[in-house]
């Protein structure tokens, strides 16, 4: 098996490591750019990898509704499939059998829900979520989990930390490819005694990574900041741990503060093709009508292939007259932003000074934009 993780650097509980796969290694902390439905939406294969990435996502709910972990199969698998040569990680579909599919009931057995592209019946098991991303033939799999909204009453989350930790075991003993691993995900919501129970349960079942999933689901980032430290504790030094669907580049770097070594988050791509922009300055709306006439680039020392070429005058315009170049371009940036941000932070941590890189970015952002 081709898989390993490697711890590098440390600065404080921050830590730079290395991670194989069977399609590459990925140098960490790392930010994975969502492919949901095979695309990292607007962007081709080699402007994802010119950006800088080095892992993407894929989805299992969207890819098994559309077009078939069995096509994707016969067509080779997902990175053949869609060109994409490096490595992927797929979500197991429990995470959005809930925020997309209509009637959600979730019993032991599994999910029962309506699709949402034509309302069929249809039941996602823990051994149903292996089969499929066995099929899809991602580098990393993820169990099926269930993750309760963020105000949910504490005996659902109790019973989400039980369900997921049992279908968890169901997804181990399911698992058979040897080019591909399974990582466990830990919920429990803002309750930090629930966290620490239900890594327990799952480190003692030996995953090769852990996930920490059940944040970004309506609770405060203040009270997601202050969980991550002790969250992250809960998990084994020598392996990845996986902070899934988060966040703002603050979250992220609030994660790096805390011992997290991966990150993905539909923010980058969905905030771009909205005309709003990340930068180490702080969010740029580029629909404002203040860039109308600005030669300069969107960020002046930012390597993207957007910012290298064109004007703020220019994206301005392209989102005012509606042109679908806007959106490419501004989520070609975003994504270079993160990926950006992410090496700056491992420079930062080999370096010994990411509390300072932390503490300068967070200035930055509190500052209003040029
Ligand atoms: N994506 C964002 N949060 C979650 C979560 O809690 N579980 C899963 N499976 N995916 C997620
Ligand atoms: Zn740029």
């Amino acid at each position: 098996m081709t898989f390993s993780f490697e711890l590098l650097h440390r600065d404080g509980p921050a830590r730079v490591g290395r991670m194989a796969t069977p399609h590459g290694v990925v140098e960490t902390p790392v930010f994975m750019p969502v492919g949901t439905q095979a695309t990292v939406k607007g962007l081709t294969p080699d402007m994802v990898r010119d950006a800088g990435a080095q892992i993407i996502l894929g989805n299992t709910y969207h890819l098994a509704l559309r077009p078939g972990g069995d096509l994707v199969a016969e067509l080779g698998g997902l990175h053949k499939f869609m060109k994409w040569d490096g490595p992927i990680l797929t979500d197991s579909g429990g995470f959005q059998v809930f925020s997309l599919a209509s009637q959600a009931k979730i019993t032991d057995a599994g999910a029962k829900f309506r699709s949402h592209v034509d309302g069929s019946l249809l039941e996602l098991t823990p051994e149903k979520a292996v089969e499929i991303q066995q099929q899809l033939g991602s580098d990393i799999a993820m169990v099926l989990d269930e993750c309760p909204p963020g105000d949910a009453p504490p005996e659902v989350v109790r019973r989400a930390v039980t369900r997921s930790i049992r279908w968890a075991e169901r997804c181990k003993a399911h698992h058979t490819r040897k080019d591909q691993v399974q990582f466990a995900i830990v919920q429990g919501g803002t309750n930090l005694d629930l966290r620490a129970e239900c890594a327990k349960e799952l480190v003692a079942m030996d995953f090769p990574g852990y996930a920490l999933g059940g944040f970004s689901v309506g609770e405060s980032p203040a009270a997601m900041h202050a969980a991550l430290p002790t969250c992250a504790a809960c998990l084994p030094e020598e392996k990845p741990r996986y902070l899934m669907g988060v966040g703002r580049p603050e979250d992220l770097l609030a994660g790096v503060a805390s011992g997290i070594d991966m990150f993905d988050c539909v923010m980058p791509t969905r905030n771009g093709r909205n005309a709003t922009a990340f930068t180490y300055a702080g969010i740029v709306k580029l629909r404002n009508s203040r860039h109308q006439r600005d030669p300069a680039p969107l960020e002046a020392d930012c390597p993207c292939y957007c910012c290298r070429t064109f004007s703020r005058a220019y994206l301005h315009h392209l989102f005012r007259v509606d042109e679908m170049l806007g959106p490419i371009l501004l989520s070609l940036h975003n994504i270079a932003f993160y990926l950006r941000l992410m090496r700056d932070s491992r420079r930062a941590i080999v370096e010994g000074r990411f509390a300072d890189f932390h503490a300068e970015c967070l200035a930055g952002w509190k500052r209003p934009a040029p």
